[in-house]
C-alpha cells in the first residue's frame, strides 16, 4: 500500500508579542529578474545577498536545463553562461513561476532564438504576456504562440533597437524588453516604463556587465545596444515586501522591533500609510527601520494598489490582516491585478468582517480574530494569514505552505527570532 502524503500545516500561536531585529534577505523579484539577465553574459557572473526561496531554486534550475555551469554557496551564486546550450525552458519548471517567462528576453538577445512555454505562478489573475511580445515584436523578433507555448525568432540575427510603448507599466514586460534591447543593435526607448526598485536593480546589474542603460527608476528608460556583456559580481538589493511584511508583523502585535537592511525609499507608501493608521515608523538608520505598534486601536484607511512609487499590490493582503482589527471602516482598492482578494474568506475564517464588490473590500475592524485552519492562496495571502495568526486569540493553522516557501526566507526562523511560536507539522 503506498502511504498517503501528508501536507506541512504551520500552526502559529497567537497573542504573540514580537521584540528585536530581524534581517532582511535579498529581494526576490530583483534575483529572478538578475538571474534571466546573467544569461545575457557571455562570461558569466557572481549573484550575492540571493535568498534562499523555491522560486529561486526553480531558477536556478531553469538556468541549468539551458547549459548554464551553476556553482551556489549560501546566499551567493555563480553562473557560468559561456556554454548556453538550448533555448528551450522545460514546461514543468516554467508552469510553476511566473518570473521564469522573463528569460525570453535574454534568451533571444544571446541566441537569437527561445521557445518558453506560457507561465504559470499565483493564481491572481489572467496574467497575460502581450506586453512582453509586443516589445520584442517592435524590435524586429517573429513571435508565434502555438500549442501553449511561445516560440521567438530574430530573423535578421540581431534584435534592432526600437521605441516601445507600455499600454501599462508592467514590471515584467519592462525588464524583459530592457533586457532584449541590451544585445539589440541601435537604441530601444522604453516609454511609459515600470518604476519599481527592481527594474532599477536589474538594470545596475546588466550595467556592472557592460550594458548601456540610462534613466531606469522613471518612465522613460534608454537602452543603447552593445554587442556583448562581460561578466561582473552584484549584490542584490533588500526585499521591500519582506521588510513590509515584518513591518505589519510588529505592527499588528502591537511589537516594537527593528528589520534591516532595507532602503526606506522603497518602503515610501508603506510607511506613510502605517503611520497614518497610528502605528510609530522610525527611520532609525539610513538602513534600518523601527516598528512600534500601540496598545489602543488603530484607524481604518482607505488604500488602493498601483504601480510604483504607489501602494504595492504585494503589500495588500498583509495590510488587510492589519485593518481587520483597525476601528471603523477601511477600504482597499485592488487595481493591478483583477483576482487578489482570495484573502478574504480566509481572514473572515479567523473573525475578520470584510466585503468585497469586485476588486474593492470593505473592511470592518473587529475587537479581534480567533486562531482557525486557514488556507493559504497565494504567496502574498499566505503572509497575510501568518501576520493574523500572530495577532489572533488562540492557535491558527496554515496549509498551502509552498506558496509561503516560494517568497519568504526563512519566515519561521525568524518570527520565532523575535519571540513568536510558530511551528510546521
Ligand atoms: C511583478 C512581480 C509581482 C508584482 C507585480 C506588480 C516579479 C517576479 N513579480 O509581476 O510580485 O505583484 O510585478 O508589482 O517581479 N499585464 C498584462 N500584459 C502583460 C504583462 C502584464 O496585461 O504582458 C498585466 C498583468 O496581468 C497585471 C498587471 O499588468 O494585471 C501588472 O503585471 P506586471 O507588472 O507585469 O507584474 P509581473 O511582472 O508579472
Amino acid at each position: 500500500m503506498v502511504a498517503e502524503k501528508q501536507e506541512a500545516v504551520l500552526h502559529i500561536v497567537g497573542k504573540a508579542r514580537l521584540q528585536g531585529h530581524v534581517p532582511i534577505s535579498g529581494a526576490k523579484n530583483s534575483a529572478l529578474a538578475l538571474m534571466a539577465g546573467a544569461l545575457l553574459s557571455s562570461e558569466g557572473c557572481t549573484i550575492e545577498n540571493l535568498p534562499c526561496l523555491m522560486d529561486v531554486q526553480r531558477m536556478e534550475e531553469i538556468l541549468v536545463s539551458l547549459g548554464v555551469k551553476v556553482q551556489r554557496e549560501a546566499g551567493r551564486i555563480h553562473l557560468d553562461t559561456t556554454c548556453l546550450s538550448s533555448a528551450q525552458a522545460p514546461y514543468e519548471l516554467v508552469s510553476q513561476m511566473r518570473a521564469s517567462f522573463f528569460i525570453i528576453g535574454p534568451l533571444l538577445s544571446r541566441l537569437g532564438i527561445a521557445q518558453i512555454p506560457l507561465p504559470g505562478g499565483c493564481a491572481i489573475g489572467a496574467r497575460p504576456v502581450d506586453l512582453h511580445v509586443k516589445g520584442l515584436q517592435a524590435m524586429g523578433a517573429e513571435v508565434e504562440i502555438s500549442h501553449g507555448i511561445v516560440h521567438a525568432s530574430c530573423p535578421g540575427g540581431r534584435l534592432q533597437g526600437a521605441k516601445v510603448y507600455l499600454d501599462y507599466p508592467s514590471v515584467g514586460a519592462t525588464e524583459t524588453i530592457m533586457m532584449a534591447a541590451t544585445l539589440a543593435e541601435g537604441e530601444t526607448v522604453i516609454q511609459n516604463a515600470a518604476q519599481e526598485p527592481e527594474v532599477v536593480d536589474l538594470a545596475n546589474f546588466c550595467r556592472t556587465l557592460g550594458a548601456k542603460i540610462y534613466g531606469a527608476g522613471s518612465k522613460t528608460i534608454v537602452i543603447v545596444g552593445v554587442p556583448q556583456l562581460h561578466g561582473g559580481t552584484y549584490r542584490v538589493i533588500p526585499d521591500r515586501i519582506e521588510a513590509g511584511t515584518y513591518m505589519i508583523a510588529g505592527a499588528i502585535t502591537c511589537s516594537d522591533i527593528t528589520l534591516g537592511p532595507v532602503i526606506p525609499e522603497h518602503l515610501g507608501a508603506l510607511i506613510a500609510k502605517l503611520r497614518e493608521i497610528g502605528v510609530q515608523v522610525t527611520i532609525e538608520t539610513p538602513t534600518v527601520i523601527h516598528v512600534q505598534g500601540r496598545e489602543g486601536k488603530y484607524r481604518g484607511v482607505e488604500v488602493e494598489t498601483s504601480p510604483f512609487p504607489g501602494f504595492p499590490t504585494d503589500m495588500q493582503a498583509q495590510l488587510m490582516a492589519l485593518l481587520t482589527i483597525s476601528e471603523g471602516n477601511s477600504v482597499i482598492t485592488e487595481t493591478v491585478f483583477e483576482n487578489r482578494l482570495q484573502h478574504v474568506a480566509e481572514l473572515c475564517r479567523m473573525g475578520a468582517n470584510i466585503r468585497t464588490k469586485g476588486n474593492v473590500a470593505i473592511i470592518t475592524g473587529v475587537e479581534s480574530l480567533s486562531g482557525a485552519p486557514v488556507m493559504a492562496t497565494d504567496l502574498r495571502a499566505s503572509a497575510a494569514l501568518v501576520l493574523a495568526g500572530l495577532a489572533a486569540e488562540g492557535e491558527t493553522q496554515l496549509r498551502g505552505l509552498h506558496h509561503l516557501d516560494r517568497g519568504y526566507d526563512r519566515i519561521e526562523e525568524k518570527l520565532r527570532g523575535l519571540g513568536a511560536t510558530l511551528y510546521r507539522v
